[in-house]
């Protein structure tokens, strides 16, 4: 939910009408995208599209595996492990384990393990919400010449021409078979962010704006300001399958840098 390096402002955007109760989402930090993103749907191996929105990883108890400080960074890893709601949900073969290295920088890694006998697909995204100073005045760029389905467009797919993107209206764009990284560029805070990324073939790039956030209880009129998801992620065209007893990790790195004056 939360991360300040010392020295800098809070680089998490964390909504002051954010749910905290359980089997509600958290808006803000990084909530954990697991099984599938978005509403289920059925794949190849599954018939199935019941079960809320993002999978069910973002609202489960988590166990805290290892925590430790090593110099000025926290290490800290979190575990997922199937359980009868999981189950109930068709899912009782896998692992997760979410590392983090907290300091100047953040690194997360997300593992995610097959432990059964048939092959298992599933979709993840680290559904990081970055806090900028004004959303309007942000600038963002990697993402030229990526193809990406427009959620605000009937998941029309297009591709990016223009570089950087300004954020003119309400903007739902996983774009796919990409591994780039992304830099956001903000003025009014005065310090750009960088996501870099590792095994992730997906980055989703997300503003409500004031239109489709007046329909969030969960978020404030002017929330959507302060707000820019840059979620590293495998959906659609890039779910993954996982072979029985295989793992697959998805690296995400955030880097802060001041803008020159
Ligand atoms: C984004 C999706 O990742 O998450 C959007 O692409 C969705 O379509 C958004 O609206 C927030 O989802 P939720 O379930 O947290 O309201």
């Amino acid at each position: 939910m939360h991360w300040q390096p010392i020295g800098a402002e809070s680089v998490l955007f964390l909504s002051p009408r954010s749910d905290f109760a359980p089997g509600k989402p958290i808006r803000g930090g990084i909530p954990v995208i697991f099984p599938w993103f978005g509403p289920r749907t059925a794949n190849a191996l599954s018939a199935r599209t019941d079960g809320p929105a993002h999978g069910f990883a973002r609202t489960e108890d988590w166990t805290v595996a290892f925590a430790a400080l090593a110099g000025d960074d926290l290490h800290l890893t979190l575990t997922l492990a199937p359980n009868e709601a999981s189950r109930a949900l068709g899912f009782g073969d896998f692992q997760l384990a979410l590392e983090f290295i907290l300091g100047g920088e953040l690194r997360l890694r997300l593992s995610v393990a097959n432990t059964g006998t048939t092959p298992f697909a599933f979709e993840e995204a680290l559904h990081t919400y970055l806090r900028v100073g004004d959303a309007t005045q942000i600038s963002i760029s990697g993402f030229l010449n990526t193809e990406y389905l427009d959620k605000t467009d009937h998941l029309a797919r297009k591709l990016q021409t223009e570089d950087p993107i300004r954020l003119t209206s309400e903007t739902d764009r996983p774009y796919l078979n990409t591994a780039a990284t992304i830099s956001l560029t903000d003025p009014a805070l005065h310090r750009s962010l960088t996501v870099a990324k590792a095994n992730s073939q997906t980055t989703v790039l997300w503003n409500p704006w004031s239109t489709k956030s007046a329909t969030m209880p969960d978020m404030t009129p002017e929330a959507w300001l302060h707000m820019c998801c840059i979620e590293t992620a495998n959906a659609a065209d890039n779910r993954i399958t996982l072979a029985p007893q295989q793992a697959h990790t998805m690296e995400a790195h955030i880097i802060i840098a001041p803008l020159d004056s």
